[in-house]
């Protein structure tokens, strides 16, 4: 299965945003990690569409976008219709049926004419079987290595017992669905992260802390993306 490096602007300088983004490009990558955070469903907000929308004029990478938002069946198609290639959501932000949002968002296009792929994300106290359920219908499981809300934090060492322990049940099943986990990747534990069966790999200060490019190569070269 292969690994990807999908870094995540909120670690961004936005002063020099499209430059960024073109810098994570040249140096291999072919996501990009877009953070929505609401204020309700995390403390702090981050931004939203409009941004999408600016961005996505500039770049054809797969846009990552993960919903930190209270009731995220609320703004698939705004974020369609901006930009997005994949949405996940929260399992804990749902307020209806679960399988109902994930219907919501494979059955929705992107603006390349795609339908998105749709990812469903624990955070670090939710037990990783309550995703079990639907691990069928998902592109993607996005397992928390931080709490959610803020960039800059370490990774907490037990989540990486859930995504062995997702990785396992996935194998059981026969299905290769990707395991992404978000929080605290630096240089030093991305092989472990990797090697507990997390093949898409979401990198904030990482990448946008120094050299953007050169952090870049380097992340893609430790994985083998
Ligand atoms: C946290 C966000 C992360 C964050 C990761 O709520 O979902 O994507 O930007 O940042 P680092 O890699 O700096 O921990
Ligand atoms: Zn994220």
């Amino acid at each position: 299965m292969k690994n990807i490096l999908s870094p995540s602007i909120l670690a961004a300088d936005f002063n020099l945003l499209g430059e960024q983004i073109r810098a994570v490009k040249e140096g291999g990558c072919e996501y990009l990690h877009v953070d929505v955070m609401d204020g309700m469903f995390v403390p702090s907000i981050s931004f939203g569409m409009p941004v999408m929308e600016s961005i996505r004029k500039g770049s054809d990478l797969f846009f990552d976008t993960h919903l930190m938002i209270v009731d995220p069946d609320r703004y698939v198609e705004e974020f369609a219709k901006t930009g997005a290639d994949g949405i996940t959501f929260h399992l804990e932000a749902v307020q209806g049926s679960v399988p109902d949002v994930i219907k919501h968002i494979k059955n929705t296009k992107s603006l390349k004419g795609a339908a998105l792929r749709a990812g469903i994300s624990i955070k670090p106290n939710t037990p990783v079987s309550e995703v079990f359920p639907y691990v069928r219908d998902v592109d993607m499981v996005l397992i928390m290595t931080v709490e959610p809300g803020f960039g800059g934090q370490k990774l907490i060492p037990e989540t990486l017992g859930k995504v062995r322990e997702l990785r396992a049940y996935l194998d059981r099943e026969g299905l290769d669905t990707d395991i992404e986990i978000d929080g605290g990747v630096t240089m030093d534990n991305i092989k472990e992260i990797c090697n507990a069966g997390a093949n898409v790999i979401v990198a904030g200060s990482a990448v946008f802390r120094g050299d953007v490019l050169q952090n870049t190569k380097d992340l893609l070269q430790m994985i083998g993306g």
